[in-house]
Protein backbone atom coordinates (compact mmCIF):
# COMPACT_ATOMS: atom_id res chain seq x y z
CA UNK A 1 0.00 0.00 0.00
CA UNK A 2 1.32 3.10 -1.12
CA UNK A 3 1.52 5.94 2.22
CA UNK A 4 1.44 9.35 2.46
CA UNK A 5 4.52 11.66 2.78
CA UNK A 6 4.21 12.81 6.33
CA UNK A 7 4.76 16.47 6.35
CA UNK A 8 5.36 19.60 8.85
CA UNK A 9 2.65 21.94 9.14
CA UNK A 10 3.90 24.37 6.14
CA UNK A 11 3.25 21.37 4.11
CA UNK A 12 7.24 19.76 3.79
CA UNK A 13 8.16 16.30 3.87
CA UNK A 14 9.45 14.98 7.23
CA UNK A 15 12.52 13.04 7.69
CA UNK A 16 12.73 11.56 10.47
CA UNK A 17 9.61 11.59 13.22
CA UNK A 18 11.77 9.57 15.83
CA UNK A 19 14.56 11.77 16.00
CA UNK A 20 14.77 15.09 16.96
CA UNK A 21 17.80 17.28 16.00
CA UNK A 22 20.62 17.43 18.31
CA UNK A 23 24.37 18.56 18.97
CA UNK A 24 26.24 15.97 19.62
CA UNK A 25 24.65 11.93 21.17
CA UNK A 26 23.41 12.74 23.34
CA UNK A 27 23.45 16.48 23.40
CA UNK A 28 21.46 19.54 23.19
CA UNK A 29 18.38 20.05 21.04
CA UNK A 30 18.86 22.67 18.63
CA UNK A 31 16.27 25.51 18.14
CA UNK A 32 16.16 25.22 14.78
CA UNK A 33 14.19 21.53 14.87
CA UNK A 34 10.96 23.17 13.55
CA UNK A 35 9.00 20.28 13.31
CA UNK A 36 9.92 19.04 17.00
CA UNK A 37 8.68 22.36 18.21
CA UNK A 38 5.73 23.07 15.69
CA UNK A 39 4.93 19.50 17.18
CA UNK A 40 5.40 20.27 20.94
CA UNK A 41 3.50 23.46 20.80
CA UNK A 42 0.61 22.09 18.92
CA UNK A 43 0.37 19.18 21.43
CA UNK A 44 0.44 21.90 24.16
CA UNK A 45 -2.26 24.15 22.72
CA UNK A 46 -4.90 20.87 21.90
CA UNK A 47 -7.16 21.60 24.29
CA UNK A 48 -10.14 24.12 24.18
CA UNK A 49 -11.80 25.21 27.35
CA UNK A 50 -14.60 22.22 27.34
CA UNK A 51 -18.34 23.67 27.70
CA UNK A 52 -19.24 25.16 30.94
CA UNK A 53 -22.34 23.09 31.07
CA UNK A 54 -22.80 19.83 28.83
CA UNK A 55 -19.14 19.25 28.51
CA UNK A 56 -19.92 15.56 28.23
CA UNK A 57 -21.46 14.40 25.16
CA UNK A 58 -21.77 12.44 21.77
CA UNK A 59 -22.92 13.04 18.53
CA UNK A 60 -24.38 11.73 14.79
CA UNK A 61 -25.24 13.19 11.70
CA UNK A 62 -28.08 12.56 10.06
CA UNK A 63 -32.05 13.71 8.68
CA UNK A 64 -35.38 15.47 9.44
CA UNK A 65 -37.84 14.28 7.02
CA UNK A 66 -41.48 15.73 7.07
CA UNK A 67 -44.64 13.95 7.23
CA UNK A 68 -47.61 16.40 7.56
CA UNK A 69 -48.77 18.22 4.70
CA UNK A 70 -50.38 21.31 7.42
CA UNK A 71 -46.96 22.33 8.24
CA UNK A 72 -46.80 25.44 5.76
CA UNK A 73 -50.34 26.92 7.41
CA UNK A 74 -48.63 27.21 10.70
CA UNK A 75 -45.10 27.70 9.39
CA UNK A 76 -43.23 29.21 6.82
CA UNK A 77 -39.99 28.17 7.20
CA UNK A 78 -39.33 26.13 4.02
CA UNK A 79 -37.34 23.07 5.17
CA UNK A 80 -40.88 22.53 6.29
CA UNK A 81 -42.82 23.01 3.10
CA UNK A 82 -43.40 19.35 1.74
CA UNK A 83 -44.33 16.00 3.15
CA UNK A 84 -41.11 13.49 2.19
CA UNK A 85 -38.54 16.60 2.34
CA UNK A 86 -35.28 15.86 4.18
CA UNK A 87 -33.29 18.27 5.92
CA UNK A 88 -29.52 17.14 7.15
CA UNK A 89 -28.73 17.31 10.27
CA UNK A 90 -26.44 16.61 12.89
CA UNK A 91 -27.40 15.85 16.90
CA UNK A 92 -25.65 15.94 19.88
CA UNK A 93 -26.60 14.28 23.21
CA UNK A 94 -25.15 14.87 26.86
CA UNK A 95 -24.86 15.13 30.50
CA UNK A 96 -24.64 18.42 31.92
CA UNK A 97 -22.79 19.05 35.48
CA UNK A 98 -19.84 16.54 35.23
CA UNK A 99 -16.09 17.25 33.27
CA UNK A 100 -15.88 15.91 29.70
CA UNK A 101 -14.57 12.83 31.20
CA UNK A 102 -17.52 12.05 33.32
CA UNK A 103 -19.85 8.98 33.34
CA UNK A 104 -22.51 8.88 30.78
CA UNK A 105 -24.97 7.05 33.61
CA UNK A 106 -24.76 10.09 36.36
CA UNK A 107 -28.03 11.04 37.50
CA UNK A 108 -28.68 14.41 35.29
CA UNK A 109 -30.97 15.71 32.83
CA UNK A 110 -29.49 15.08 28.95
CA UNK A 111 -29.09 17.65 26.33
CA UNK A 112 -30.85 17.12 22.70
CA UNK A 113 -29.10 19.73 20.70
CA UNK A 114 -30.19 19.22 16.92
CA UNK A 115 -28.47 21.32 14.00
CA UNK A 116 -30.97 21.55 11.36
CA UNK A 117 -29.20 22.35 7.79
CA UNK A 118 -31.87 24.35 6.38
CA UNK A 119 -31.76 26.11 2.52
CA UNK A 120 -32.66 29.28 5.51
CA UNK A 121 -29.72 28.94 7.65
CA UNK A 122 -29.35 26.61 10.20
CA UNK A 123 -32.05 26.14 13.01
CA UNK A 124 -30.79 24.88 16.08
CA UNK A 125 -33.14 23.04 18.55
CA UNK A 126 -31.56 23.08 21.88
CA UNK A 127 -33.28 20.87 24.46
CA UNK A 128 -33.45 18.21 26.93
CA UNK A 129 -34.87 14.97 27.54
CA UNK A 130 -37.16 16.58 29.92
CA UNK A 131 -40.22 18.64 29.52
CA UNK A 132 -39.57 21.35 32.00
CA UNK A 133 -36.47 23.01 33.91
CA UNK A 134 -35.10 23.96 36.85
CA UNK A 135 -35.49 27.88 36.95
CA UNK A 136 -37.32 30.22 35.06
CA UNK A 137 -35.30 33.89 35.16
CA UNK A 138 -31.90 33.36 33.51
CA UNK A 139 -30.08 35.18 35.87
CA UNK A 140 -30.91 32.15 38.09
CA UNK A 141 -28.77 29.84 35.67
CA UNK A 142 -25.02 30.70 37.05
CA UNK A 143 -26.43 30.12 40.12
CA UNK A 144 -27.69 27.04 39.58
CA UNK A 145 -25.42 25.73 37.74
CA UNK A 146 -22.44 25.83 40.80
CA UNK A 147 -24.80 24.00 43.18
CA UNK A 148 -24.40 21.63 40.38
CA UNK A 149 -20.53 21.33 40.23
CA UNK A 150 -17.93 21.41 42.66
CA UNK A 151 -17.50 23.18 46.28
CA UNK A 152 -15.15 25.70 46.17
CA UNK A 153 -12.91 24.69 48.56
CA UNK A 154 -13.40 20.82 48.50
CA UNK A 155 -13.49 20.32 44.96
CA UNK A 156 -16.43 17.96 45.85
CA UNK A 157 -19.92 17.83 44.74
CA UNK A 158 -21.61 19.21 47.67
CA UNK A 159 -24.80 18.57 48.44
CA UNK A 160 -25.64 21.20 50.76
CA UNK A 161 -25.11 23.73 48.10
CA UNK A 162 -27.31 21.75 45.89
CA UNK A 163 -30.22 21.31 48.22
CA UNK A 164 -29.94 24.29 49.63
CA UNK A 165 -30.84 26.01 46.23
CA UNK A 166 -33.43 23.93 45.22
CA UNK A 167 -35.48 24.42 48.75
CA UNK A 168 -34.58 27.81 48.19
CA UNK A 169 -35.94 27.77 44.58
CA UNK A 170 -39.65 25.88 44.59
CA UNK A 171 -40.11 26.00 41.05
CA UNK A 172 -37.64 23.76 40.71
CA UNK A 173 -39.77 21.19 42.26
CA UNK A 174 -41.10 19.74 39.27
CA UNK A 175 -37.95 19.14 37.24
CA UNK A 176 -36.31 17.47 40.74
CA UNK A 177 -39.34 15.16 40.67
CA UNK A 178 -38.26 13.99 36.79
CA UNK A 179 -34.51 14.05 37.44
CA UNK A 180 -35.32 11.78 40.63
CA UNK A 181 -37.67 9.91 38.53
CA UNK A 182 -36.29 6.44 36.45
CA UNK A 183 -35.80 8.91 33.64
CA UNK A 184 -32.90 10.84 35.25
CA UNK A 185 -30.92 7.48 34.26
CA UNK A 186 -31.66 6.61 30.72
CA UNK A 187 -30.06 3.88 29.82
CA UNK A 188 -28.68 5.36 26.59
CA UNK A 189 -29.08 8.77 24.60
CA UNK A 190 -31.61 6.03 21.93
CA UNK A 191 -33.69 5.42 25.07
CA UNK A 192 -34.93 8.79 25.93
CA UNK A 193 -37.33 11.67 24.11
CA UNK A 194 -36.30 14.84 23.55
CA UNK A 195 -37.85 18.22 24.19
CA UNK A 196 -37.74 21.87 23.11
CA UNK A 197 -38.97 22.47 26.80
CA UNK A 198 -39.28 26.24 25.49
CA UNK A 199 -42.14 27.72 24.06
CA UNK A 200 -41.07 29.35 20.28
CA UNK A 201 -43.13 30.68 18.17
CA UNK A 202 -44.16 29.62 15.02
CA UNK A 203 -45.40 32.24 11.95
CA UNK A 204 -46.69 31.09 8.85
CA UNK A 205 -46.68 33.20 5.18
CA UNK A 206 -49.81 35.54 5.87
CA UNK A 207 -47.78 36.51 9.04
CA UNK A 208 -50.22 34.63 11.42
CA UNK A 209 -48.58 33.63 15.03
CA UNK A 210 -48.82 30.25 16.90
CA UNK A 211 -46.37 28.94 20.44
CA UNK A 212 -45.12 25.82 19.66
CA UNK A 213 -43.39 23.16 21.71
CA UNK A 214 -41.54 20.21 20.18
CA UNK A 215 -41.42 16.50 21.24
CA UNK A 216 -39.18 14.33 20.01
CA UNK A 217 -40.26 10.64 20.72
CA UNK A 218 -37.62 7.74 20.55
CA UNK A 219 -38.29 4.62 18.39
CA UNK A 220 -36.37 2.59 20.35
CA UNK A 221 -38.65 2.92 23.43
CA UNK A 222 -37.75 4.89 26.44
CA UNK A 223 -35.73 2.47 28.98
CA UNK A 224 -33.86 3.37 32.51
CA UNK A 225 -31.26 2.18 34.52
CA UNK A 226 -32.31 2.09 38.35
CA UNK A 227 -29.65 3.90 40.60
CA UNK A 228 -28.04 0.75 41.83
CA UNK A 229 -26.82 -0.13 38.16
CA UNK A 230 -26.29 3.36 37.11
CA UNK A 231 -24.05 3.62 39.93
CA UNK A 232 -22.19 0.50 38.56
CA UNK A 233 -22.28 1.41 35.36
CA UNK A 234 -20.43 4.47 36.36
CA UNK A 235 -17.48 2.92 37.32
CA UNK A 236 -17.19 -0.26 34.71
CA UNK A 237 -18.30 1.76 31.53
CA UNK A 238 -18.31 5.34 32.21
CA UNK A 239 -18.49 6.22 28.30
CA UNK A 240 -21.88 3.45 27.69
CA UNK A 241 -23.98 5.86 25.92
CA UNK A 242 -21.24 7.39 23.87
CA UNK A 243 -20.22 3.53 22.99
CA UNK A 244 -23.98 2.96 22.71
CA UNK A 245 -24.65 5.49 19.98
CA UNK A 246 -21.45 5.28 18.10
CA UNK A 247 -21.70 0.79 17.66
CA UNK A 248 -25.25 1.26 16.94
CA UNK A 249 -24.51 3.32 13.82
CA UNK A 250 -21.71 1.98 13.42
CA UNK A 251 -23.44 -1.42 12.99
CA UNK A 252 -25.99 -0.09 10.70
CA UNK A 253 -28.89 0.95 13.16
CA UNK A 254 -30.47 4.40 12.23
CA UNK A 255 -31.56 5.73 15.43
CA UNK A 256 -34.51 7.33 15.26
CA UNK A 257 -37.54 9.70 16.82
CA UNK A 258 -40.80 10.92 15.73
CA UNK A 259 -41.14 14.36 16.04
CA UNK A 260 -44.15 15.95 17.59
CA UNK A 261 -45.42 19.44 18.05
CA UNK A 262 -47.95 21.26 20.23
CA UNK A 263 -49.47 23.56 18.93
CA UNK A 264 -51.00 26.85 20.57
CA UNK A 265 -53.34 29.59 19.14
CA UNK A 266 -51.59 33.52 19.81
CA UNK A 267 -54.49 34.57 21.98
CA UNK A 268 -54.80 30.79 23.99
CA UNK A 269 -51.54 32.02 25.80
CA UNK A 270 -52.97 34.87 28.02
CA UNK A 271 -55.72 33.03 28.50
CA UNK A 272 -54.53 29.98 29.77
CA UNK A 273 -54.17 28.56 33.38
CA UNK A 274 -50.61 28.49 33.67
CA UNK A 275 -48.27 30.93 32.17
CA UNK A 276 -47.22 29.20 28.54
CA UNK A 277 -44.10 30.72 28.47
CA UNK A 278 -42.87 29.32 32.13
CA UNK A 279 -40.47 26.31 31.14
CA UNK A 280 -41.09 25.32 34.86
CA UNK A 281 -44.48 24.04 33.48
CA UNK A 282 -45.82 21.10 30.90
CA UNK A 283 -48.97 22.37 28.62
CA UNK A 284 -51.28 19.55 29.27
CA UNK A 285 -51.95 16.80 26.38
CA UNK A 286 -55.50 17.09 26.49
CA UNK A 287 -55.90 20.74 25.73
CA UNK A 288 -52.93 20.61 23.51
CA UNK A 289 -52.41 16.92 21.96
CA UNK A 290 -49.48 15.75 19.97
CA UNK A 291 -49.55 16.38 16.36
CA UNK A 292 -46.57 14.59 14.61
CA UNK A 293 -44.40 16.56 12.13
CA UNK A 294 -41.45 14.29 11.18
CA UNK A 295 -39.17 11.80 12.10
CA UNK A 296 -35.47 12.69 12.98
CA UNK A 297 -33.11 9.61 11.90
CA UNK A 298 -29.42 9.47 12.77
CA UNK A 299 -27.16 6.96 10.35
CA UNK A 300 -23.81 8.67 9.95
CA UNK A 301 -21.17 8.64 12.78
CA UNK A 302 -18.64 11.84 12.66
CA UNK A 303 -15.70 10.92 10.96
CA UNK A 304 -13.48 13.11 13.92
CA UNK A 305 -14.61 13.37 17.48
CA UNK A 306 -12.92 16.90 17.49
CA UNK A 307 -13.87 18.55 14.25
CA UNK A 308 -17.31 17.74 14.39
CA UNK A 309 -18.84 16.92 17.72
CA UNK A 310 -16.35 18.96 20.25
CA UNK A 311 -16.44 22.05 17.62
CA UNK A 312 -20.38 21.90 17.26
CA UNK A 313 -21.89 24.93 18.63
CA UNK A 314 -26.07 24.98 19.49
CA UNK A 315 -27.54 28.10 20.02
CA UNK A 316 -31.46 29.00 20.62
CA UNK A 317 -30.61 32.44 18.86
CA UNK A 318 -29.92 30.33 15.32
CA UNK A 319 -33.19 30.78 14.43
CA UNK A 320 -35.16 30.81 10.35
CA UNK A 321 -37.59 32.97 9.17
CA UNK A 322 -40.70 31.26 10.56
CA UNK A 323 -39.53 30.14 13.63
CA UNK A 324 -39.22 33.02 16.34
CA UNK A 325 -38.25 33.25 20.22
CA UNK A 326 -41.28 33.09 22.53
CA UNK A 327 -41.80 35.40 25.50
CA UNK A 328 -40.09 32.86 27.94
CA UNK A 329 -37.22 35.02 29.58
CA UNK A 330 -35.01 31.63 30.31
CA UNK A 331 -35.09 31.69 26.48
CA UNK A 332 -34.50 35.00 26.11
CA UNK A 333 -31.31 34.87 28.11
CA UNK A 334 -29.98 31.84 26.21
CA UNK A 335 -30.24 33.99 23.36
CA UNK A 336 -27.57 35.43 24.55
CA UNK A 337 -25.69 33.37 26.37
CA UNK A 338 -24.74 30.57 24.06
CA UNK A 339 -23.37 32.23 20.88
CA UNK A 340 -21.10 34.27 23.32
CA UNK A 341 -19.96 31.22 25.38
CA UNK A 342 -19.17 30.26 21.65
CA UNK A 343 -17.23 33.15 20.43
CA UNK A 344 -14.98 32.46 24.38
CA UNK A 345 -14.67 28.74 23.27
CA UNK A 346 -14.08 28.28 19.79
CA UNK A 347 -13.67 31.75 18.77
CA UNK A 348 -15.31 34.49 16.65
CA UNK A 349 -15.50 32.99 13.66
CA UNK A 350 -17.05 29.89 15.09
CA UNK A 351 -19.78 30.01 12.42
CA UNK A 352 -16.98 29.51 10.09
CA UNK A 353 -15.62 25.50 11.84
CA UNK A 354 -17.45 23.20 8.88
CA UNK A 355 -19.62 21.62 11.16
CA UNK A 356 -21.27 24.71 12.36
CA UNK A 357 -21.80 26.21 8.47
CA UNK A 358 -24.65 27.23 7.28
CA UNK A 359 -23.73 25.17 3.86
CA UNK A 360 -27.27 24.28 2.95
CA UNK A 361 -28.13 27.74 1.82
CA UNK A 362 -27.30 28.54 -1.53
CA UNK A 363 -24.15 30.85 -2.08
CA UNK A 364 -22.84 30.03 1.56
CA UNK A 365 -22.71 32.92 4.33
CA UNK A 366 -22.30 36.29 3.28
CA UNK A 367 -21.81 39.07 5.08
CA UNK A 368 -19.89 42.18 6.40
CA UNK A 369 -18.33 40.40 9.34
CA UNK A 370 -14.36 40.27 8.69
CA UNK A 371 -10.81 39.21 10.14
CA UNK A 372 -10.86 37.98 13.95
CA UNK A 373 -9.19 34.89 14.77
CA UNK A 374 -9.21 31.62 12.26
CA UNK A 375 -10.94 33.41 9.39
CA UNK A 376 -10.61 30.58 7.11
CA UNK A 377 -13.95 31.07 4.26
CA UNK A 378 -11.73 33.67 2.24
CA UNK A 379 -12.58 36.50 4.52
CA UNK A 380 -15.07 37.83 1.80
CA UNK A 381 -12.19 38.29 -0.72
CA UNK A 382 -12.18 41.19 -2.33
CA UNK A 383 -15.53 42.37 -1.74
CA UNK A 384 -16.54 45.44 0.03
CA UNK A 385 -16.27 45.11 4.25
CA UNK A 386 -19.12 47.69 4.35
CA UNK A 387 -23.29 48.31 3.97
CA UNK A 388 -24.98 49.73 2.26
CA UNK A 389 -22.62 49.65 -0.58
CA UNK A 390 -22.58 50.55 -4.70
CA UNK A 391 -20.29 47.66 -5.25
CA UNK A 392 -22.75 44.24 -5.43
CA UNK A 393 -22.34 43.52 -1.89
CA UNK A 394 -25.11 41.31 -0.11
CA UNK A 395 -28.31 43.10 0.18
CA UNK A 396 -31.21 42.13 2.69
CA UNK A 397 -34.60 40.45 2.28
CA UNK A 398 -36.86 42.05 3.99
CA UNK A 399 -39.62 39.56 4.30
CA UNK A 400 -36.77 37.39 6.47
CA UNK A 401 -37.93 39.97 9.24
CA UNK A 402 -40.16 38.63 12.33
CA UNK A 403 -43.06 39.27 12.98
CA UNK A 404 -44.69 42.47 14.60
CA UNK A 405 -46.50 41.87 18.01
CA UNK A 406 -47.58 44.61 20.54
CA UNK A 407 -45.86 44.87 23.84
CA UNK A 408 -46.89 47.07 27.11
CA UNK A 409 -46.14 46.97 30.27
CA UNK A 410 -43.83 48.54 33.39
CA UNK A 411 -40.26 48.07 33.04
CA UNK A 412 -38.45 46.86 35.76
CA UNK A 413 -37.47 43.41 37.08
CA UNK A 414 -40.60 41.66 37.76
CA UNK A 415 -41.88 37.69 39.02
CA UNK A 416 -44.07 36.19 36.37
CA UNK A 417 -47.31 37.55 36.92
CA UNK A 418 -49.26 34.67 36.02
CA UNK A 419 -50.75 32.19 38.94
CA UNK A 420 -47.77 30.16 38.97
CA UNK A 421 -48.76 27.49 41.29
CA UNK A 422 -45.02 25.46 41.45
CA UNK A 423 -46.36 22.50 43.58
CA UNK A 424 -49.24 21.46 41.16
CA UNK A 425 -47.92 19.92 38.18
CA UNK A 426 -44.81 18.06 40.88
CA UNK A 427 -47.68 16.50 42.83
CA UNK A 428 -50.04 15.57 39.41
CA UNK A 429 -46.82 13.60 38.22
CA UNK A 430 -45.90 11.97 41.51
CA UNK A 431 -49.85 10.63 41.76
CA UNK A 432 -49.39 9.69 38.16
CA UNK A 433 -46.39 7.03 39.34
CA UNK A 434 -47.07 3.90 39.97
CA UNK A 435 -45.97 2.40 43.25
CA UNK A 436 -42.33 1.02 42.48
CA UNK A 437 -41.79 4.37 40.56
CA UNK A 438 -42.95 6.01 43.56
CA UNK A 439 -40.83 4.30 45.87
CA UNK A 440 -38.15 4.72 43.62
CA UNK A 441 -38.21 8.37 43.22
CA UNK A 442 -38.32 9.06 47.80
CA UNK A 443 -35.27 6.01 47.82
CA UNK A 444 -33.42 8.42 44.86
CA UNK A 445 -34.12 11.79 46.85
CA UNK A 446 -33.18 10.03 50.19
CA UNK A 447 -30.16 9.13 49.22
CA UNK A 448 -28.73 12.63 47.78
CA UNK A 449 -30.61 14.44 51.01
CA UNK A 450 -28.84 11.68 52.77
CA UNK A 451 -25.33 13.84 52.49
CA UNK A 452 -27.02 16.87 53.66
CA UNK A 453 -25.38 18.09 57.21
CA UNK A 454 -27.83 21.42 57.72
CA UNK A 455 -31.38 20.29 59.08
CA UNK A 456 -33.02 23.13 58.02
CA UNK A 457 -32.41 22.97 54.52
CA UNK A 458 -33.74 19.39 54.55
CA UNK A 459 -36.75 20.73 56.56
CA UNK A 460 -37.13 23.01 53.58
CA UNK A 461 -36.29 20.95 51.03
CA UNK A 462 -38.77 18.06 52.11
CA UNK A 463 -41.45 21.21 52.82
CA UNK A 464 -41.64 21.79 48.90
CA UNK A 465 -41.83 18.20 47.92
CA UNK A 466 -44.57 17.91 50.83
CA UNK A 467 -46.65 20.97 49.76
CA UNK A 468 -46.46 19.22 45.83
CA UNK A 469 -48.13 16.10 47.60
CA UNK A 470 -48.34 14.93 51.27
CA UNK A 471 -47.59 11.30 51.02
CA UNK A 472 -44.62 12.22 48.82
CA UNK A 473 -42.84 15.33 51.18
CA UNK A 474 -43.96 12.36 54.02
CA UNK A 475 -42.41 9.42 52.90
CA UNK A 476 -39.15 11.53 51.97
CA UNK A 477 -38.85 12.71 55.22
CA UNK A 478 -39.14 8.86 56.88
CA UNK A 479 -36.46 7.88 54.44
CA UNK A 480 -34.15 10.62 56.25
CA UNK A 481 -35.87 9.93 59.82
CA UNK A 482 -36.97 13.44 59.99
CA UNK A 483 -40.85 13.53 62.09
CA UNK A 484 -42.92 15.73 59.28
CA UNK A 485 -44.60 17.18 61.74
CA UNK A 486 -41.36 18.83 62.70
CA UNK A 487 -41.54 20.43 58.33
CA UNK A 488 -44.62 21.56 59.08
CA UNK A 489 -44.11 23.34 61.91
CA UNK A 490 -40.63 24.52 60.90
CA UNK A 491 -42.84 25.89 57.91
CA UNK A 492 -39.88 26.61 55.95
CA UNK A 493 -39.58 29.39 54.15
CA UNK A 494 -39.00 29.28 50.47
CA UNK A 495 -40.75 31.55 48.52
CA UNK A 496 -38.00 33.93 47.93
C1 LIG B 1 -25.19 24.09 26.71
C2 LIG B 1 -26.17 28.24 29.01
C3 LIG B 1 -30.67 26.68 29.91
C4 LIG B 1 -29.90 22.94 26.95
C5 LIG B 1 -25.06 25.33 27.32
C6 LIG B 1 -23.85 26.10 27.35
C7 LIG B 1 -24.13 27.26 27.99
C8 LIG B 1 -25.51 27.22 28.37
C9 LIG B 1 -23.17 28.42 28.26
C10 LIG B 1 -22.51 25.66 26.78
C11 LIG B 1 -22.55 25.80 25.28
C12 LIG B 1 -21.25 25.50 24.60
O1 LIG B 1 -20.18 25.75 25.16
O2 LIG B 1 -21.30 25.01 23.44
C13 LIG B 1 -27.49 28.19 29.41
C14 LIG B 1 -28.19 29.27 30.07
C15 LIG B 1 -29.45 28.82 30.34
C16 LIG B 1 -29.55 27.47 29.83
C17 LIG B 1 -27.59 30.63 30.38
C18 LIG B 1 -30.60 29.52 31.02
C19 LIG B 1 -30.72 30.83 31.06
C20 LIG B 1 -30.88 25.55 29.16
C21 LIG B 1 -32.15 24.90 28.96
C22 LIG B 1 -31.92 23.85 28.12
C23 LIG B 1 -30.52 23.84 27.79
C24 LIG B 1 -33.48 25.38 29.56
C25 LIG B 1 -32.89 22.87 27.55
C26 LIG B 1 -34.17 23.11 27.38
C27 LIG B 1 -28.57 22.94 26.64
C28 LIG B 1 -27.93 21.94 25.80
C29 LIG B 1 -26.58 22.27 25.73
C30 LIG B 1 -26.40 23.47 26.53
C31 LIG B 1 -28.60 20.77 25.11
C32 LIG B 1 -25.49 21.50 25.01
C33 LIG B 1 -25.43 21.87 23.56
C34 LIG B 1 -24.40 21.02 22.86
O3 LIG B 1 -24.64 19.81 22.72
O4 LIG B 1 -23.36 21.56 22.46
N1 LIG B 1 -26.05 26.02 27.97
N2 LIG B 1 -28.34 27.12 29.29
N3 LIG B 1 -29.91 24.87 28.44
N4 LIG B 1 -27.62 23.84 27.05
FE1 LIG B 1 -27.97 25.45 28.16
Amino acid sequence: MSQPILTTSNGAPVDNNLNSITAGNPGPILLQDFHLIDKLSHFDRERIPERVVHAKGAGAHGYFEVVNADLPKWCRAKFLNKVGKRTPIFTRFSTVGGEKGSADSERDPRGFAVKFYTEEGNWDMVGNNTPVFFIRDPSKFPDFIHTQKRNPQTNLKDPNAFWDFASLTPESTHQFTVLFSDRGTPKSYRHMDGFSSHTLKWVNQQGKQYWVKLHFKTETGIQNWNAEEAGKLAGSDPDSATRDLFETIANGGEPAWKVYIQLMEYDDAFKYRFDPFDVTKVWSHKDYPLIPIGRMVLNRNPENYFAEVEQAAFSPSHLVPGIEPSLDKMLQGRLFSYPDTHRHRLGVNYQQIPINCPYAVKGGLKNYQRDGQMAVNGNGGKGPNYHPNSFGGPEVLPEAGIAKYNISGVVGRQKYQHPNDDFVQPGDLYRLMDEGAKSRLVSNIVGHMKGVSVREIQLRAINNFYRADKDYGTRIAKGLGIDINDVIKSNAKSNL
